[in-house]
C-alpha cells in the first residue's frame, strides 16, 4: 500500500501522514459509519476511497466536511464545487491513483491543489486574497501545511501535538540599528498584532490559525509556531538570496500596508515621515 501511494506526486509529504494517520485510524475507529454523505445533512463525511479502502472505508474518509456552511459560503452555487454538474462523489471520478473518469487528476490533487479554484486548499487560498487577510498571507507559502492537515482529516488530531503556547511579546519595539539620517522608527507592535487579530475574523482564520501564535508568524516568518521570534537583523545582512535589513522592513511594513488596502488609501504610512522622525 505505502508502494502505491509514493507514486503520487505528493507521495513525499504524505508518506509522512501516511504513518500517522494509520495510528490514529486505529484508533478512531477504522471503518465506522459507512458512507452517510447527504447534501441535506450539514455535516458530512467524505466519502473518498482514500488509501485504497473501500468507499466509506478508509482512513482519511473522515475529513470532516460542513456541506450546509459551504453552500452558504458560495452563495447557492453547487458548481463551484461539483464542477462537471454531477452531485456525487468527487472520488468517484477522482481515485487515489488517478483514472480517465477524473481527467487523471489524483483525489489529493482534487482536494489538496493550490491552483485550482474546486479544490478544498485552492479556494481557501482565494480567501486569503481579501484585503484583510493579504498584508500577511502575500508572505505565506501556499498550503496545505503540516500544522493543519488535522483540520481537514480529524482522525489526525489524536497524533496532533498539544497546542502551543502564545510567546510573550513586547507592547512597542524601536528599531533603531540602522539609523543614521532619523530618529530610530517606533513600532507599535502590541497595536499591529491587535489590528490584525481584528482583521483575521470568520470561521476560516478561526479554523486554520491554530491560535494567536500562528499570527505572529505573518512578520515572523522562519520562526516555527510557538516560538519566540529573533531579531531580523539575524537572517537579513549580507547574504545575496535575501533583502538586507533596510529593504526587509520597508519591503514588509509598506506591502502590508498597501495590501491591506488595494486601490485605496493604504491602510498606514507608506510615506516616508510617517514612519521616520528627521534627526534634529
Ligand atoms: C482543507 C482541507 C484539507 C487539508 C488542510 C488537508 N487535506 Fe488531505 N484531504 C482532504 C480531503 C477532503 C480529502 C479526500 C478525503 C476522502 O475523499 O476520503 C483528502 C485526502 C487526502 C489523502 C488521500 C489521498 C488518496 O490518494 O486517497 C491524503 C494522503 C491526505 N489527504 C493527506 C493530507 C496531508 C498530509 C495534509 C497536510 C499536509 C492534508 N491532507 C491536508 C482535505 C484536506
Ligand atoms: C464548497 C464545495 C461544495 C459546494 C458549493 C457544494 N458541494 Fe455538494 N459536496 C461537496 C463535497 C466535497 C461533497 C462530498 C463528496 C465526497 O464524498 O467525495 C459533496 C457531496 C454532495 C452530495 C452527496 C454526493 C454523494 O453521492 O456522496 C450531494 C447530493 C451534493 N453534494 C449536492 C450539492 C448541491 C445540490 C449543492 C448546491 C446547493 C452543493 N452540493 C454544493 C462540495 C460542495
Ligand atoms: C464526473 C467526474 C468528476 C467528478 C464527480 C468530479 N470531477 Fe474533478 N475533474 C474531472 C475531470 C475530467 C477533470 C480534468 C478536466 C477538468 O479540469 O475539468 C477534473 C479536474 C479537477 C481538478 C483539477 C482542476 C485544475 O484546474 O487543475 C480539481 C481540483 C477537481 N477536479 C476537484 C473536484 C472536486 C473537489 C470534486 C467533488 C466536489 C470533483 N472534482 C468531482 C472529473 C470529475
Ligand atoms: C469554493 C470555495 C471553497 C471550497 C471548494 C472549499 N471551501 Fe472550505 N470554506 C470556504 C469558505 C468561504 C469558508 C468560510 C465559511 C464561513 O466563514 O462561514 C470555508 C470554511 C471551511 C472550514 C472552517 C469552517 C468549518 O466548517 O468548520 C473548514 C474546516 C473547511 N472549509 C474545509 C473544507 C474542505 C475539507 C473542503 C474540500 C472538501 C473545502 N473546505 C472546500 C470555501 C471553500
Ligand atoms: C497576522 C497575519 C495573518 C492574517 C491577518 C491572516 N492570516 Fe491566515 N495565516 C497566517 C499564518 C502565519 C498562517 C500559517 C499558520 C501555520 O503555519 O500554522 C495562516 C494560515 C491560514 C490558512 C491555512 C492555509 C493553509 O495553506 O493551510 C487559512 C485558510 C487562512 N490562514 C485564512 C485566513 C483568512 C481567510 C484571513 C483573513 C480573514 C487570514 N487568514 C488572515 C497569518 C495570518
Ligand atoms: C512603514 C514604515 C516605513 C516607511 C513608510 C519608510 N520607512 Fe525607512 N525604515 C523603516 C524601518 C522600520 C527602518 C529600520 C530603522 C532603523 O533600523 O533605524 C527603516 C530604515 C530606513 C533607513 C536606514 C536608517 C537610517 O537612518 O539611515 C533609511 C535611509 C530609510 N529608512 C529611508 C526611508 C525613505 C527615504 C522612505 C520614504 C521613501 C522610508 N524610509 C519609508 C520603516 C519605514
Ligand atoms: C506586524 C508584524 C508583526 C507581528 C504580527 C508580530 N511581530 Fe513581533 N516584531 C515585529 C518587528 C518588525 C519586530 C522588530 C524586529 C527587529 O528589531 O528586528 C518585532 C520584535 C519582536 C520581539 C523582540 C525581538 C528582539 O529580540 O528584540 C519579540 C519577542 C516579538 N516580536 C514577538 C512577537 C510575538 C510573540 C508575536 C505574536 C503574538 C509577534 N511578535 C507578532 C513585527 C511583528
Ligand atoms: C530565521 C531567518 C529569518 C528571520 C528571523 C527573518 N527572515 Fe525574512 N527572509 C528569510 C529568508 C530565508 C528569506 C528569503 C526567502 C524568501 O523570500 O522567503 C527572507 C525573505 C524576506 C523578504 C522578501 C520576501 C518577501 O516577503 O517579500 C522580506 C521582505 C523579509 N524577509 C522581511 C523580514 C522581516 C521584516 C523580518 C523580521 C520581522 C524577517 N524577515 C525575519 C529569513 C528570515
Ligand atoms: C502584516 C501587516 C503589517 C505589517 C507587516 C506592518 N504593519 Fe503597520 N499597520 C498595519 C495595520 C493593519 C495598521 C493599522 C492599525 C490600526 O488601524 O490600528 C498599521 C498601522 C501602522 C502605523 C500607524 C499607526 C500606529 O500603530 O502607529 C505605523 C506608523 C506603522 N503601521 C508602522 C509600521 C512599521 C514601521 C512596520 C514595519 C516594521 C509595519 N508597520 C509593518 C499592518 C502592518
Amino acid at each position: 500500500m505505502v508502494k502505491r501511494v509514493s507514486r503520487s506526486r505528493w507521495g513525499r509529504i504524505f508518506l509522512s501522514a501516511l504513518a500517522l494517520c494509520m495510528v490514529s485510524a486505529a484508533l478512531a475507529g477504522f471503518g465506522a459509519g459507512g458512507n452517510q454523505a447527504k447534501a441535506q445533512s450539514p455535516q458530512i463525511q467524505m466519502s473518498g476511497t482514500a488509501l485504497g479502502g473501500t468507499p466509506g472505508q478508509g482512513p482519511l474518509s473522515k475529513a470532516a466536511f460542513n456541506h450546509k456552511k459551504h453552500e452558504d459560503a458560495v452563495g447557492g452555487n453547487c458548481d463551484a464545487c461539483h464542477h462537471t454538474g454531477d452531485q456525487v462523489a468527487c472520488s468517484s471520478c477522482h481515485t487515489s491513483q488517478g483514472s480517465p473518469d477524473g481527467g487523471n487528476v489524483q483525489l489529493s490533487d482534487a482536494m489538496h491543489s493550490a491552483t485550482a479554484k474546486q479544490s478544498c486548499v485552492g479556494c481557501h487560498l482565494t480567501q486569503t486574497k481579501k484585503p484583510e487577510c493579504a498584508g500577511c498571507h502575500r508572505n505565506i507559502a501556499p498550503g496545505p501545511r503540516q500544522s493543519n492537515c488535522a483540520v481537514c482529516h480529524k482522525d489526525a488530531k489524536a497524533a496532533q501535538a498539544a497546542p502551543v503556547q502564545v510567546p510573550a511579546a513586547p507592547d512597542t519595539v524601536e528599531i533603531g540599528g540602522l539609523s543614521k539620517l532619523f530618529k530610530p522608527a517606533t513600532f507599535d507592535h502590541a497595536a499591529h498584532i491587535q489590528a490584525l487579530k481584528d482583521a483575521a475574523k470568520g470561521d476560516l482564520p478561526k479554523a486554520f490559525h491554530s491560535n494567536d501564535a500562528a499570527l505572529c508568524a505573518g512578520c515572523h516568518h522562519y520562526t516555527p509556531v510557538g516560538q519566540t521570534p529573533p531579531k531580523c537583523g539575524t537572517c537579513h545582512g549580507t547574504d545575496p538570496n535575501r533583502p538586507g535589513l533596510k529593504a526587509a522592513y520597508h519591503i514588509q511594513c509598506n506591502q502590508c500596508h498597501k495590501a491591506m488596502m488595494p486601490g485605496a488609501e493604504p491602510v498606514a504610512a507608506t510615506d516616508c515621515a510617517g514612519c521616520h522622525a528627521p534627526k534634529k
